[in-house]
């Protein structure tokens, strides 16, 4: 969805960076700039900035940046266009929207509408004659009435359209609930429930929607739980159970667990941070979704081998999202809410307090493979110990767990120590040998930092940088710059340039912040470090010296003649990912 330049513009123009970010952040100024504590990753000093004059932000130290619309983007984990509506809701502004758009944001709100409606009803039926039995297996389970109105716990008759009516009463079609994926179709095109005779867990988003549901069998039956489907307004790739109320913790971390009743379990015992997935497989974006609100994330999966393996998938993908893992092993319990009814709170705080950093926990796993009291498989197990011990940062991480696997193992922490140094040395080797070629590879430093974007020619990209920040710095320099954008070696700077060119021409503002629809937020961030450079000095001079670097290089590295041609379009292969 394109939104014209000049709405965009106004919008803003309405909304300083400094007071969209000032809702965030406590910002102190200092000179022209303010700053303040980045709300992007963890620090205890400031090197989050924000620039009033060039209406961006910017952090030194994980070098997230861009104008307001990325901000909240950012922040409030939304898209771009749905940044941009938020901006226009913020300053009051009516968004120009397209037809297309306005009619599926009129079905989504619509369906969480009907959603919503759809909680109170199977919240009525709960505390009705027909949902006596449901409201004894409550009690059997020792979920309080308090925390079943904290998650707005509900009931859903045994009977074929209990909804189906109640909601036609409220005007909502057949269609409109078998989109909601609260009813399904029979083969003669007849609309039934889908939730009949269950517990329902509504599945609420952060901003307090109900997107969807769980619903759990009273009895041993078979499906224990139900989920809906996905919808246009639930996406179980992006959402967790319970982080609507979990995102308000004051607690460091989240923990996160496999079921439903787990979380809810952690929450009524006092652990207000705990959230469930939607009986999918973590995700990336659930990663990032935690990463939005804590730096630290405790994974309690079931102790049996799914829950397991579902463990080891999900380290990875946590780290990346720059989280710090622990794990939690419980012993004499299958799951949390075992666990909290046989042992009480205090054991599980003693337990997450305790929980294993993954160092622990890799070297269990490892020995898990293995079977101890064959010879062979000891050799085996010694050795790959000793490849992952010997990759423990501190050395008294390492002496402490190759005492650990020696024992396991039976033989000498001597001997172990040996192969844990020699693991030891062929590592730091290949490190040394990785650290040499990058060394030498001054290139590697200079490259941009955000995945996906690379320079081809360093040295033309390094003086398109540095008269993009000089442009950027002082815009009424734009005209003097000869330069055609496609002498630009580097396809995202050379875009840029031609994205300023056009603004000028329209009589824009020359500005990062006009152009922030047209960049990706890696982009944009690469952007804003580019112009929140400290040491950029603006002069014709510099100018002129840029300009002559990007052009002799332009001559030497594309010419004229058939070979131009074909670099260009090994170029443009390139960037569009064709061949291989
Ligand atoms: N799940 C599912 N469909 C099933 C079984 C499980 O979607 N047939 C999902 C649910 O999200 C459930 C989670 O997987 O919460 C974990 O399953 P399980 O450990 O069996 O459920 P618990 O939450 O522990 O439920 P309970 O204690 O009531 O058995
Ligand atoms: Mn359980």
């Amino acid at each position: 969805m394109a939104f014209p330049p000049s709405f965009l513009d106004d919008l803003t123009a309405r909304n300083p960076i400094e007071d969209v970010v000032g809702q965030y952040v406590a910002l102190t100024r200092r000179g022209s700039n303010l700053f303040g504590l980045c709300p992007f990753h963890a620090e205890k000093t400031p090197s989050f900035s924000v620039a009033p004059d060039k209406g961006i932000y910017y952090c030194f130290g994980c070098h997230k940046g861009g104008g307001p619309i990325n901000f909240i983007m950012e922040i409030e984990n939304l898209d771009y266009p749905d940044a941009v509506r938020f901006l226009a809701k913020r300053a009051g502004m009516e968004v120009p929207e397209d037809e297309a758009y306005r009619s599926t944001y009129r079905k989504q709100e619509r369906l969480r509408a009907l959603c919503k409606e759809a909680a109170r009803f199977f919240r009525a039926q709960l505390f009705s004659p027909a949902g006596k039995e449901a409201q004894r297996y409550l009690v059997g389970r020792g979920i309080s009435s308090q925390t079943v109105s904290r998650f707005g716990l509900g009931f859903s008759p045994d009977t074929w359209s209990s909804l189906l009516d109640t909601m036609a009463k409220s005007g909502y079609t057949k269609e409109e609930l078998y989109d909601a994926g609260l009813v399904l179709k029979n083969q003669k095109g007849g609309y039934y429930d889908r939730f009949r005779n269950r517990l329902m867990f509504p599945i609420i988003d952060t901003r307090g929607n109900v997107i969807g549901f769980g619903g759990r069998v009273l009895d041993d039956s078979k499906p224990k739980y139900l989920n809906s489907p996905e919808t246009i307004i639930f996406n179980k790739r992006k959402n967790l159970f319970a982080l609507n109320v979990a995102k308000k913790t004051k607690e460091e971390l989240l923990i996160l667990t496999e079921g439903y009743m787990d979380a809810i379990s952690l929450h009524q015992y006092g652990f207000d941070c705990a959230v469930a997935s939607l009986g999918t497989a973590l995700t990336q974006e659930h990663a990032q979704l935690l990463a939005k609100y804590t730096n630290q994330v405790v994974l309690t999966y079931d102790a049996d081998e799914a829950g397991q393996n579902a463990t080891r998938r999900a380290i990875p993908m946590l780290e990346r999202a720059g989280l710090q893992v622990k794990i939690l092993r419980m012993q004499g319990a299958k799951d949390p809410d075992e666990f909290l009814k046989k042992y009480g709170a205090d054991r599980f705080r003693a337990l997450l307090q305790r929980s294993e950093n993954q160092a622990e926990y890799r070297l269990q796993s490892l020995q898990r493979k293995f079977d101890l009291n064959d010879d062979a498989q000891r050799v085996t197990f010694l050795k790959e110990a000793a490849e992952l011990i010997c990759t423990f940062p501190a050395a008294v991480e390492r002496d402490i767990y190759g005492r650990r696997a020696a024992e396991a193992a039976g033989v000498s922490p001597d001997t172990m120590r040996q192969e844990i140094s020699s693991a030891y040395r062929r590592r730091i080797a290949r490190a040394k040998k990785r650290q040499t070629q990058a060394d030498l590879d001054l290139n590697a430093q200079q490259q941009p930092k955000e995945k996906g974007l690379h320079y081809d020619n360093l040295k033309s990209a390094m003086a398109e940088e540095q008269l993009l920040a000089q442009i950027l710095k002082d815009p009424v320099l734009l005209p003097e710059v000869k330069l055609h954008p496609e002498q630009f070696s580097s396809p995202l700077l050379g875009r840029v340039f031609s994205l300023l060119l056009q603004c000028q021409r329209d009589g824009r503002p020359v500005s990062l912040t006009a152009l922030e629809g047209d960049l990706t937020p890696e982009e944009m961030n690469h952007l804003s470090s580019i112009a929140r450079r400290r040491d950029t000095l603006v002069s014709e001079q510099a100018i002129a010296d840029c300009v002559n670097v990007i052009r002799g290089e332009y001559a030497r590295t594309v010419g004229t003649g058939p070979e131009a041609l074909r670099a260009i379009q090994q170029q443009l292969q390139n960037k569009k990912g064709y061949g291989g």
